[in-house]
């Protein structure tokens, strides 16, 4: 898959590690930014990673900030996006089966590191169910986009 990556200062050190951690799974990164600890603005990273994928440029996204609650609205704000902020590995796995999350948001300061990598590695792992009950609410609630 390829998939669209972006942090603010508060979470470059788990962008570094789940960039690592994809390619390694053989996926196809596409790194945002940003690119060092020095203070920014999380929109600035969220929003281009998150049209990405909204403009099918990338399969998928993952924002991270130091909530994951900056990074999750700003990619939210962004037509066609369906992001879920989640801080446990269930979350990650319910989100990609019912609501068919686009793009992942977690907190640096919130997850330990191996937390994070199995959550990474479940929401990138587990397919939409393609249940029809599912896929009536989420036409519902892209429907409100409009
Ligand atoms: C940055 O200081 C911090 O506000 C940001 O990383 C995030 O937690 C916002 O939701």
């Amino acid at each position: 898959m390829k998939i669209a990556l972006a942090c603010d200062h508060g979470a470059f050190e788990y962008k570094e590690i789940v960039k690592e951690m994809l390619t390694e799974m053989g996926h196809e990164v596409e790194d945002f930014g940003c690119h060092s600890t020095a203070s920014v603005d999380y929109p600035d990273y969220a929003a281009p990673a998150a049209q990405s994928v909204a403009d099918g440029k990338n399969d998928r996204g993952i924002v991270i900030c130091g909530t994951g609650i900056g990074v999750s609205i700003t990619a939210n704000k962004i037509k066609g996006i369906r992001c879920a902020l989640c801080n446990d590995p269930v979350s990650a796995k319910l989100t990609r089966e019912h609501n068919d999350s686009n793009v992942l948001a977690m907190g640096q300061r919130i997850l330990g590191v191996e937390l994070m990598k199995e959550i990474v590695r479940v929401w990138i792992n587990t397919d939409f169910s393609n249940d029809e009950r599912h896929q009536r609410r989420i036409n519902k609630l892209m429907a409100l986009e409009k």
